[in-house]
């Protein structure tokens, strides 16, 4: 009993932190529809038995750890993995530079360390099992954050959290806008508030109007080439390019300010939902690229295991052993009853 509402509590609980529960669970959805058959196995040995191997289920995990009301007993333990959801970046310079913004190898922490730690990691055969169960859980989790434009926001404005003002009937902030309420609305207004009618559409577009897109977006560009494919620094650099151009900028076009309260509505939504699901089905793509990556590295990793290869070697020659002494029998069988029999004056003629 205890143990179903604890899973109930870490499904439905609302955090302001990332993509909305709602988002993040888009994103695993999608990209467990693109897992390999062997990715599906290696997910389901990496996560808990109770989700069944299903992603979606721990995608807000590392949101839930993090606060009083859905981690009461040690959310104060897991306050150093706050950093790992977001990077900032400076204001109006519209690039990231990774020694600028995040040196993760000086104690900087951010959500590009985060990433590559977490692939190398779950990649690693080296960490025990509970490592790798951790590292997947983080990241099909920061996959997703890092696709959220504002996830990569401006310092000043912590990431748009501090922007805040009126969009339609809610107060609010920025951050907020980008993590839930846009979904918020597209589910509701248009999908009878059911996520997976919203998850089937997005799905479906998926594979029609970006079906072209899906095989460039699985790869790295050449400047950032990452052997697990989380191509992170091109990610961030996706998220500033449409901070600059959209999200920081209200319906008439203008850069938003902390001193000032906005008011956002229907030009707002309708020019920018388009890139909320657009970041969803990227990140979904990506997260299954990754993954299939990774198993598939493994995989190769075992097939040139030297114990493997040195039992299939002796198996071999055994069988060649067994194959040489029988045609040796048989070979001694005929010459035996050939010399002590009627052709024995052959044997003369060749020895001659
Ligand atoms: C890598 O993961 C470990 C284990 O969760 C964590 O202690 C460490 O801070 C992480 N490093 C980075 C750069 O995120
Ligand atoms: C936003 O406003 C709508 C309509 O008033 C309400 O149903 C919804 O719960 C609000 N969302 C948030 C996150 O406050
Ligand atoms: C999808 O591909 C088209 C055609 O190559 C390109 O113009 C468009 O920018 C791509 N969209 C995204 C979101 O990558
Ligand atoms: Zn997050």
């Amino acid at each position: 009993m205890l143990f179903a509402l604890f899973i109930l509590s870490s499904l439905y609980v609302s955090i302001v932190n990332s993509w909305g529960p709602t988002g993040h669970s888009l994103v695993a959805k999608i990209a467990q529809s693109m897992l390999t058959s062997n990715s599906k196995k290696f997910v389901q040995d990496h996560l808990p038995w109770y989700t069944n191997g299903d992603l979606s289920m721990l995608a807000s995990w590392p949101d839930t750890i993090l606060y009083p009301d859905t981690n009461p007993v040690d959310y104060l333990n897991w306050q150093w993995s706050l950093k790992l959801h977001f990077v900032n970046t400076p204001d109006w310079i519209c690039n990231y530079d990774r020694n600028r913004d995040c040196d993760w190898t000086n104690e900087q922490r951010c959500v590009d360390g985060s990433i590559q730690n977490y692939t190398e990691r779950l990649a690693n055969t080296k960490q025990d099992s509970i490592q790798r169960q951790e590292a997947l859980k983080f990241l099909v989790h920061f996959i997703g954050d890092i696709h959220q434009p504002l996830h990569a926001g401006f310092s000043s404005d912590k990431g748009g959290n501090l922007i805040k003002g009126r969009f339609f009937d809610n107060t609010t902030n920025l951050h907020s806008i980008w993590d839930t309420l846009m979904i918020e609305r597209r589910i509701s207004l248009d999908f009878q508030s059911d996520s997976n009618k919203y998850y089937n559409y997005l799905l479906d577009i998926m594979h029609t109007t970006y079906m072209k897109n899906i095989s460039q977006w699985s790869k790295c560009p050449s400047s950032d080439e990452s052997k697990y494919l989380a191509c992170s620094t091109a990610w961030i650099n996706e998220d500033v390019a449409l901070n600059c151009a959209f999200v920081y900028r209200d319906e008439q076009d203008k850069p938003f300010s902390v001193s000032q309260q906005f008011q956002l509505g229907q030009i707002y939504y309708n020019t920018r939902i388009g890139i909320v699901e657009e970041r969803l089905l990227q990140s979904g793509v990506r997260l299954a690229a990754v993954i299939n990556k990774i198993v598939e590295l493994r995989k190769h990793n075992d097939k040139s295991c030297p114990g493997t290869v040195l039992i299939a070697i002796v198996l071999f020659l055994e069988v060649l052993l067994v194959l040489i002494c029988f045609i040796c029998y048989l070979i001694r069988r005929t010459f035996r009853r050939q010399s002590f029999g009627e052709t024995s004056d052959n044997y003369h003629v060749v020895k001659s």
